[in-house]
C-alpha cells in the first residue's frame, strides 16, 4: 500500500492532526518575512513527527530513571533555558555550561557553546541522550529498555518513519526531536512588530553603533545563522595573563587546539535575552547591565586572544537604559506562552 493512501495508524493519538496522509507537511504559521528553516532531505518536517517530538521533548521516560526529559533543562516557560548558570543532569551533577534556549536553533549552523563539528540538529540531539561525563538523560546503555517503555507511541513512530522496518531506533528519537524544534520559532517580540518606544530606538541605534550587530547580527542576533565560523573570545578570563579560560570551558580551543582559540565560543542569539539569565557559556554574569559592564570594559579581561572589535566605550545612565531596553524589545511574550500551552 503507497504511503498516500494507507491510514495514520496515530490517528486516535492525533486528534491534532485534520488529515490522515502520514507525510502531511507541518503548517508553518510564521511572522511576516519569516520563512521555515532548512531541514535535512532525510528528515522532512511532517506534522506526525513534530508531534512525536514534542512529546518525547517532555516526556520523563527518556531518562534512566525516569525524572528527566529535555524539557527539565529547556523549559517552556523560561523560553527553553533553565534558569541556572550551569545545568544540572538527571543525578544532580553540574555539566561545564549553561543550557542555551532552544528557539530558533533550526536556523543556526553550529550548535552548543562551542563546538565546530556539531552542525545540524539531529547530531546534537544524540549528546544529552547518551553522555556520560557528566550524565545528562543517561540512556546510552539502556536504548532498548526504553523504547520498550515508549511503545504506546508506537504508532506515532510508525508514521513519522514510514520507511523504516523497526522505526523505533535512537536514530529516529534524535530525527524527531530536531523536526519538533525546528518548529520553536520565536519572532514575534515587539522589535519584530517595530513597536519600540523611544527608548528602544535608541537602544537599537546604540546596539548597531557599538557594534554589537557585528557578532549578534541578522533576525536570530547571532553570526552562528549566517556562518559557520561564529566563535569569539570576549575577554572573560586570562587565567596567569596567559589567556587561559578555566579548564573544561577552553571553547574551541578544546576542538581544534590551536592556541588562538582559547576562550572562543559561539555567538548566543539574543531572542529572549532579557529573560533568560544568568548570561554567557558559564552562567557568570547575572544580569544584562552587567553584561553592558563587560563590554563598556572592552572585557572583563585583557585576553590576548580577545577579538579585535572588543575595544570598550563609555555609555551614560540613560543610554544604558536604552540599550537594555532594546534588548528587552527582544522578548517574544507570546512564545513563551505558546511553549507553556504545549
Ligand atoms: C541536563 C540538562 C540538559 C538536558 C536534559 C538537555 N539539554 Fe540540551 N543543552 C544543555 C546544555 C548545557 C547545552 C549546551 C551544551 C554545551 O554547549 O556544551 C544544551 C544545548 C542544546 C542545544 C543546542 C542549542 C544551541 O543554541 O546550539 C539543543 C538544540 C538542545 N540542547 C536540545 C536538547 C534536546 C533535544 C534534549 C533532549 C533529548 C536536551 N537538549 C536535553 C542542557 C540540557
Ligand atoms: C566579537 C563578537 C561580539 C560582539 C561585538 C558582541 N558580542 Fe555579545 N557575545 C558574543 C559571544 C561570543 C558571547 C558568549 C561569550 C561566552 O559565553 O564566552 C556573547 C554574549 C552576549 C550576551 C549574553 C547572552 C547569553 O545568552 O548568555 C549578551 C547579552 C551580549 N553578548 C550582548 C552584547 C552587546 C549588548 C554587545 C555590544 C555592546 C555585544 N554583545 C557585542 C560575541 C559578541
Amino acid at each position: 500500500m503507497s504511503k498516500a493512501i494507507r491510514g495514520c495508524k496515530s490517528l486516535e493519538l492525533l486528534l491534532l492532526l485534520s488529515s490522515c496522509t502520514i507525510d502531511d507537511a507541518y503548517v508553518w504559521s510564521l511572522p511576516d518575512g519569516v520563512l521555515p528553516p532548512p531541514e535535512p532531505a532525510d528528515n522532512p518536517t511532517t506534522a506526525v513527527k513534530v508531534e512525536l517530538g514534542r512529546r518525547l521533548f517532555f516526556d520523563a521516560r527518556l531518562s534512566a530513571d525516569e525524572t528527566y526529559s529535555c524539557a527539565s533543562c529547556h523549559e517552556p516557560t523560561r523560553f527553553f533555558t533553565d534558569g541556572l548558570p550551569v545545568s544540572r543532569g538527571l543525578y544532580g551533577d553540574a555539566l561545564p555550561r549553561g543550557a542555551p534556549s532552544v528557539a530558533n536553533s533550526g536556523y543556526l549552523r553550529v550548535y552548543t557553546w562551542a563546538n565546530p563539528r556539531l552542525t545540524s540538529l539531529e547530531e546534537q540531539a544524540l549528546v544529552p541522550m547518551l553522555a556520560k561525563r557528566p550524565p545528562e538523560l543517561d540512556i546510552a546503555d539502556r536504548v532498548p529498555e526504553v523504547m520498550a517503555r515508549l511503545e504506546d507511541l508506537r504508532p506515532l513512530f510508525e508514521d513519522s518513519f514510514p520507511e523504516d522496518l523497526d522505526p523505533m531506533v535512537i536514530g529516529n528519537l534524535a530525527r524527531a526531536f530536531a523536526a519538533y524544534q525546528r518548529t520553536l520559532i520565536s519572532a514575534d517580540a515587539p522589535y519584530d512588530r517595530r513597536e519600540l518606544d523611544d527608548r528602544a530606538l535608541r537602544g537599537e541605534a546604540l546596539f548597531t553603533g557599538l557594534g554589537c550587530a557585528g557578532c549578534h547580527s541578522g533576525r536570530w542576533f547571532t553570526d552562528a545563522a549566517e556562518s559557520d565560523h561564529p566563535f569569539h573570545n570576549t575577554g572573560l578570563y586570562d587565567l596567569g595573563g596567559t589567556g587561559a579560560y578555566p579548564f573544561g570551558n577552553h571553547g574551541l580551543h578544546e576542538f581544534t587546539g590551536v592556541a588562538e582559540d582559547m576562550g572562543k565560543f559561539r555567538t548566543p542569539s539574543l531572542r529572549n535575552v532579557a529573560e533568560t539569565a544568568p548570561y554567557m557559556h558559564d552562567g557568570s554574569i547575572a544580569t544584562l547591565n552587567e553584561v553592558i559592564d563587560h563590554y563598556a570594559a572592552g572585557g572583563r579581561t585583557a585576553n590576548r586572544y580577545k577579538d579585535p572589535r572588543l575595544t570598550g566605550f563609555s555609555l551614560g545612565d540613560s543610554e544604558r537604559e536604552d540599550l537594555v531596553a532594546f534588548l528587552e524589545s527582544l522578548t517574544d511574550s507570546s512564545f513563551a506562552l505558546r511553549g507553556a500551552a504545549e
